[in-house]
């Protein structure tokens, strides 16, 4: 008989950042909290530890990663930064934006984290343990959110070990992320600005420092592999604009027009509130006492376009879609928690 090893969760304090720093410099996994979603960090700078992060997650291994750093300057060492980077840098870092940047090719960043592109993602988190975390281990991190591929974004320490306990180190617990939903991810690889992946700041808000952006997928396939159309994905169907439940449904409201909602990601209609509430709520939803789970129409405007983008992947049913990135790379139910 085998048992499987536990995986250690201590509170983010000093001595915990200090051996989870070690930990990630000997090459090892390590969850931690982020402004976001909890991350699931490796050594950027080793092509193992990006290897085991893709293995710890079920993850297709073409996906990219973000690479996290305490400090703009220091990532500047792995990508190149021109006037509009900077500009969005100096606006929203640290915080929940990534920017797509060119790779430099002297950098020292591991060619597996950002699957072969010749772009990389780069992000300065603010959550005071990350950026402990990121000072004290003195290497980049790359961090996808720490859960399974196609699962729900983690957004405290109990939704990491659900998923991945016994398959890491250590999970800092840093308490309920305070945003909630993942970071917003331009791609400034090119000429045209493009928003990839709606999130924690609002499109709009980026749009006001560097002016317009393409939209995603705008000329042809998604560029983001993230964007596989089914993702964050519960393990009951999602129906979404739902006024009211259904029988057997559970019905996640929004806003004070949700009377009999089984949970309200924010009553008093707070798109902030909501999407830190999203992540767990949907967790919470997704039981067998439910067969679905209906939910409020969300306003499509600042945080509540990064809520909607989760939930119509969350909708849409699994099998092949047209969407998806690679023909014949759907996410399968395998790569599901
Ligand atoms: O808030 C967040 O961003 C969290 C926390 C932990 O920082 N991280 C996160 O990572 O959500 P992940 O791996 O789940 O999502 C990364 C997204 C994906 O949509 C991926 O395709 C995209 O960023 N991405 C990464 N590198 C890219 C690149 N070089 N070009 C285009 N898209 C890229
Ligand atoms: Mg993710």
């Amino acid at each position: 008989m085998t048992t499987a090893p536990q995986t250690k969760i201590a509170a983010a304090g000093d001595a915990a950042i200090d051996e989870a720093a070690a930990l990630l410099r000997a090459g090892r996994l390590v969850a931690f909290p982020t402004e976001t979603v909890y991350g699931l960090g490796a050594d950027a700078t080793s092509d193992e530890a990006a290897a085991a992060i893709f293995a710890a997650k079920n993850r297709p291994t073409f996906n990219p990663l973000i690479v996290h750093f305490p400090a703009a300057e220091a990532a500047g060492a792995a990508v190149v930064f021109d006037d509009r980077a900077r500009a969005l840098a100096d606006a929203f870092w640290p915080g929940a934006m990534t920017l797509v940047l060119p790779r430099r090719s002297d950098g020292p960043v591991s060619l597996l984290a950002s699957a072969g592109l010749d772009s990389l993602a780069v992000r300065v988190p603010s959550h005071p343990a990350a950026r402990a975390l990121l000072r004290a281990a003195g290497i980049p991190v790359a961090a996808p959110s720490a859960n399974r591929s196609s699962s729900i974004s983690p957004t405290t320490a109990a939704h990491v070990a659900e998923d991945l306990n016994g398959r890491i180190a250590m999970i800092l617990d840093g308490g309920p992320c305070p945003v909630g939903v993942e970071s917003t991810v331009i791609d400034l690889s090119t000429e045209t600005p493009a928003l990839l992946r709606p999130g924690g700041i609002a499109a709009e808000e980026i749009e006001a420092v560097i002016g317009p952006l393409a939209a995603p997928g705008d000329g042809g396939a998604p560029k983001s592999p993230g964007m596989l159309s089914r993702h964050y994905a519960p393990g009951r169907p999602v129906r979404l604009n739902a006024e009211a439940a259904e029988p057997g449904e559970a019905f996640l409201g929004f806003g004070p027009g949700a009377p009999g909602a089984t949970l309200n990601l924010s009553p008093s209609g707070d798109l902030k509130e909501a999407a830190a509430n999203f992540f767990a709520m949907m967790r919470e939803l997704d039981r067998d006492d439910y067969i679905g789970i209906a939910v409020s129409p969300i306003p499509r405007t600042g945080l509540g376009r990064a809520i909607n983008d989760r939930l119509a992947r969350a909708a849409t049913p699994a099998g092949p879609h047209a969407n998806d990135v690679s023909p014949g790379e759907n996410v399968s139910t395998e790569e599901k928690a």
